[in-house]
């Protein structure tokens, strides 16, 4: 970003922000310097130079990757509103004008992909717009319409929710932003509690860190906020209870490749593998050795043998993968995702389900 173009965002957030300066505690300097450490400034990050060949960002990725699309996005360049008319300029970060125009401020309501507009969301409305994924429930079945649940489709292929997911986790049910089996009931919002139940009261906006050392206050007796558990039962049916809920979910997560490997072998009839740097992300596993090397790591490479039951269970797994923070932002829709994308390869593969619990 250019001095000139910090300089104009910094004039439109001063105008645009309506609590008065002197009665903050933060100077505007400390601001930017608490922005230019956090990842919106980062214009190296391949979030904003994925484009920079192509010379614009289209329309459909512009809302969340340059300012001048967000800007379109919330209609602060004349547009209407909700919507992207113009490709984004490449290379613009997330600006102070991003989430300071009067149009961000104003912002309270935002749509989801499954088609829903949650309203109330306050300074958080523009965190949720930009971190709530782009694919649901309604996606995948939509996809997979019609079809036999173990037959191949060469049709398909993997949907991936995006990156950053973590308003799509926190909202759970009420967007349905994880693959949600027919049939079942899963955890709604998150709510918490509300000193720590939104996007702002845990994120500092600039920095976007966590301010760790209120959660101690109310969880006493751990270190670290990662072994915070309030849930006593042991859902990836490891055996172990003692650490945070965090590991919990890190267990079933693994319990779930492992089961999407067998069912992959056994019922699609091609081994697959994963690959959390390389996108589509799931991969013929060509050399049967369990894991997914660089030279299988390529696009033509690309797992093609997905069954709905398989895409449905390695879209959840994706969902948790992507949002690092699944385990502060929504526990129980994490472990009801996971869970029941192992139970339903268990269905038809020799998928050990013992000792798991859902939430
Ligand atoms: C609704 C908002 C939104 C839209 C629309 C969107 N993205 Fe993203 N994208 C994000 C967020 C948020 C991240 C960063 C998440 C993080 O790092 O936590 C991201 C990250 C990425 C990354 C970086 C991934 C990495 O490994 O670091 C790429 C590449 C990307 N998006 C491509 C696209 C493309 C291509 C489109 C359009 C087809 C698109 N995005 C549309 C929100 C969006
Ligand atoms: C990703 C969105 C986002 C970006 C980018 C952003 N801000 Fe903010 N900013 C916020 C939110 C959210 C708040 C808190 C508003 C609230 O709690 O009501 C805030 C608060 C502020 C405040 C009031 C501080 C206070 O203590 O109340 C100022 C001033 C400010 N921002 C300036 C800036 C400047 C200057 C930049 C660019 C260097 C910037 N912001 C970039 C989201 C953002
Ligand atoms: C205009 C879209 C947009 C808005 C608004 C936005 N973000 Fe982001 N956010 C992104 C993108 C894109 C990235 C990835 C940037 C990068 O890789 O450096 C990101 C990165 C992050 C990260 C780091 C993720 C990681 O992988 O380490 C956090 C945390 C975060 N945002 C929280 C927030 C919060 C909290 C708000 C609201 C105050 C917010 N974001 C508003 C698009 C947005
Ligand atoms: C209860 C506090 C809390 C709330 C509410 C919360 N977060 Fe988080 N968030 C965290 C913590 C803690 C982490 C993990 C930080 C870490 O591992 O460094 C995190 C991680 C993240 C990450 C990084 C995930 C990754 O993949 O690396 C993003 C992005 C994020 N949060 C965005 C949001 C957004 C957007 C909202 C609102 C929809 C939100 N958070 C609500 C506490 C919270
Ligand atoms: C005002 C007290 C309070 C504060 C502050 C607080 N929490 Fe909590 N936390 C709770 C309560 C109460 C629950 C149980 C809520 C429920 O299950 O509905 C909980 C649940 C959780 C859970 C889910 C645990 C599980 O086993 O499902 C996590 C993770 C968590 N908090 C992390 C945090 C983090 C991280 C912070 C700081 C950013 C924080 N909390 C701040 C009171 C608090």
């Amino acid at each position: 970003m250019s001095t000139a173009s910090i300089l104009r965002s910094l004039v439109v957030a001063v105008l645009a922000t309506t609590t008065p300066l002197a009665a903050q505690d933060l100077s505007l300097t400390e601001i930017t310097e608490a922005w230019l450490m956090g990842p919106h400034s980062d214009y190296r990050a391949p979030s904003f130079t994925h484009w920079n060949e192509d010379g614009e960002v289209p329309t459909a990725c512009a809302a969340c990757h340059s300012e001048t699309g967000m800007l379109d996005w919330l209609g602060a360049d004349d547009s209407p509103p909700l919507t992207v008319e113009h490709p984004g300029t490449i290379n613009t970060v997330i600006g102070c004008a991003s989430c300071h125009v009067s149009e961000a401020e104003a912002l309270e309501a935002v749509p989801f992909p499954a088609g829903m507009t949650l309203g109330g969301l306050g300074a958080s409305a523009t965190c949720t717009m930009c971190h709530q994924g782009r694919a649901s429930t309604d996606r995948v079945l939509s996809a997979t319409e019609g079809m036999d649940l173990d037959t191949v489709v060469p049709e398909l292929g993997f949907i991936n929710v995006h990156y950053g997911v973590a308003a799509a986790v926190m909202h759970g049910a009420d967007v349905r932003g994880g693959f949600q089996y027919p049939g079942l009931g899963y955890a709604s919002r998150f709510a918490h509690v509300p000193s720590a139940g939104t996007c702002v009261a845990c994120h500092e906006p600039h920095t976007t860190e966590v301010e760790t050392e209120g959660c101690i206050a109310c969880h006493q007796g751990v270190s670290d906020v990662t072994s915070i558990r309030t849930r006593h039962q042991d859902f990836d049916g490891d055996g172990a209870t003692s650490g945070g809920i965090r590991d919990e979910i890190a267990g079933l997560h693994a319990r779930l490749y492992e089961a999407i490997l067998t069912y992959a072998r056994e019922v699609a009839g091609t081994p697959i593998g994963y690959a959390p740097d390389s996108f589509p992300y799931f991969f013929a596993d060509s050399d049967g050795d369990g894991a997914i090397g660089p030279g299988e790591a390529i696009f033509p490479n690309r797992y093609a043998n997905w069954t709905p039951r398989l895409l449905m269970a390695a879209y959840n797994y994706q969902v948790v993968a992507n949002d690092q923070g699944a385990w502060v932002h929504n526990p129980a829709y994490a472990l009801q995702l996971l869970h029941d994308s192992v139970v339903s390869l268990a269905d038809r593969a020799q998928v050990d389900t013992e000792g798991l619990v859902r939430p």
